[in-house]
């Protein structure tokens, strides 16, 4: 099949690109104008590059031309409100212009990612299915665009015939990537902690590449407007530090914070982010899914061959980007002691900084100012008493 995927220099359009070249498709990446594709994307041999921007249905029909089907993971993946003010127009009229270009191109499938946060979250340790819904729980703005996502795809495919399928990742862990995304910041929080405290509640972990082939499958084997969670391991937030703490060298948890406490350490966050002009490492919007589970069972996915890792290799996979990216400040780099199963995980050379070609101009959806750009490390100095990190279920 020749396919195009939108978001192909994201974490998970990373995944997605490989696994289809893996697979025998061909594979066009969709990047953004002015921005020439990363050398690591161009290595994974894809047939064709195109440009497009969500925003320009012009854009997105040229690069979806000769293309049997399309997967569509460009998206706003954010909690930082210098983001969110973008989502609508990204992660809902973008997927409507999506949707219509691909149809106006011809394609006859598109794979849709959205996210498992739509199907909501439980106060007690339970999985929860594609049959849930998000309730009445806090719900930052950014699952709002997703639930509104998935209406708007389910929407236009009934009405060009398009046969849409809609694959839900949970909290996706690995690299590579040119900015910390909200999943692998849960990681890095855990160690800018000097407090090792942890959390009532938990999420589902999986690792990217899971992810990229997951996406695979329902391109091949999906069904027309159905759902699939695409997770991992379900852990409680105690268990998952608990990982980080093992594969990393570090304190385990020592305390666990109530929901509250969380909350004002996000808004320090918040504050400190302001002070220096860098993206917050966490928000109160995001702050307040704290002691929810967001546990989810992907079986559907697993009876049309979807097959995922246990949490530790996903964890495993984020340490091993986080130890040699920018985003870990030195001091607390050299007091890791990685365990056997990160350095496995990848070889650890440090990241290439100026793989990513300069872009045309600023950019407009907000999205972080390293993107696109010479990838530089992000301004995030050691903090003398780091905010405690939060959780973000994806
Ligand atoms: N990561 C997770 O844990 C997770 C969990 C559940 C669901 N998801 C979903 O997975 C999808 C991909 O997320 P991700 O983690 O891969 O995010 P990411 O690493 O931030 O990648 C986002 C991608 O979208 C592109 N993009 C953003 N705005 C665009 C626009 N206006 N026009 C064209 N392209 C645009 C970005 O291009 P640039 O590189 O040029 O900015 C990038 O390629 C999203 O739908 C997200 O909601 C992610």
């Amino acid at each position: 099949m020749r396919v195009a995927v939108t978001g192909a220099t994201g974490l998970v359009g990373h995944h997605v690109v490989a696994a289809a070249v893996t697979r025998g498709h061909d594979v066009v990446a969709v990047t953004r104008p002015g921005r020439r594709p990363p050398q690591r994307l161009l290595a994974l041999g894809t047939v064709g590059q195109a440009r497009a921007t969500l925003t320009d249905a012009t854009s997105l029909t040229r690069a979806f031309e000769g293309v049997d089907a399309v997967v569509h993971c460009a998206a706003i993946y954010s909690y930082d409100s210098a983001a969110t003010a973008h989502l609508t127009d990204v992660n809902v009229t973008g997927t409507r212009a999506v949707l219509e270009a691909a149809a106006a191109a011809g394609a006859t499938r598109v794979v849709v990612t959205s996210s498992a946060v739509t199907r909501g979250s439980s106060l007690q340790p339970l999985p929860r299915d594609e049959s849930h819904h998000l309730g009445t729980e806090p719900a930052p703005a950014y699952y709002a665009s997703k639930v509104l996502q998935e209406q708007v795809a389910l929407e236009v495919a009934e009405r060009t015939g398009l046969e849409v399928v809609l694959a839900l990742p949970t909290v996706v862990l690995g690299g590579p990537y040119d900015r910390l995304g909200p999943s692998n910041a849960i990681v890095l929080r855990y160690l800018l902690d000097a407090t090792r405290s942890t959390f009532p509640g938990g999420c589902n972990v999986v690792d990217a590449r899971d992810v990229g082939a997951g996406h695979v499958t329902l391109l091949e084997r999906g069904l027309p407007g159905e759902r699939y969670l695409i997770g991992g391991e379900d852990v409680s937030w105690h268990t998952l530090h608990g990982l980080v703490a093992d594969l990393a060298g570090v304190g385990r948890p020592v305390f666990e914070l109530p929901a509250a406490a969380a909350w004002l350490a996000a808004g320090a966050s918040e504050a400190w982010g302001l002070l220096t002009s860098t993206p917050p490492l966490s928000t109160r919007e995001e702050a307040t899914t704290v002691g929810r589970y967001y546990w989810y069972a992907s079986d559907r996915a697993r009876e049309i061959g979807y097959a995922a890792r246990p949490a530790r290799e996903a964890v495993a996979g984020s340490l091993a980007w986080l130890a040699v990216g920018p985003d870990l400040p030195r001091v607390v780099r050299e007091s890791l002691r990685l365990a056997p199963a990160v350095r496995a995980a990848r070889p650890l050379e440090p990241r290439p900084l100026t793989e990513v070609a300069p872009d045309a101009g600023p950019r407009s959806d907000g999205h972080g100012s390293t993107s696109g750009r010479t990838v530089t490390p992000r301004r995030r100095p050691p903090r003398p008493a780091p905010p405690r990190r939060r959780p973000s279920p994806g």
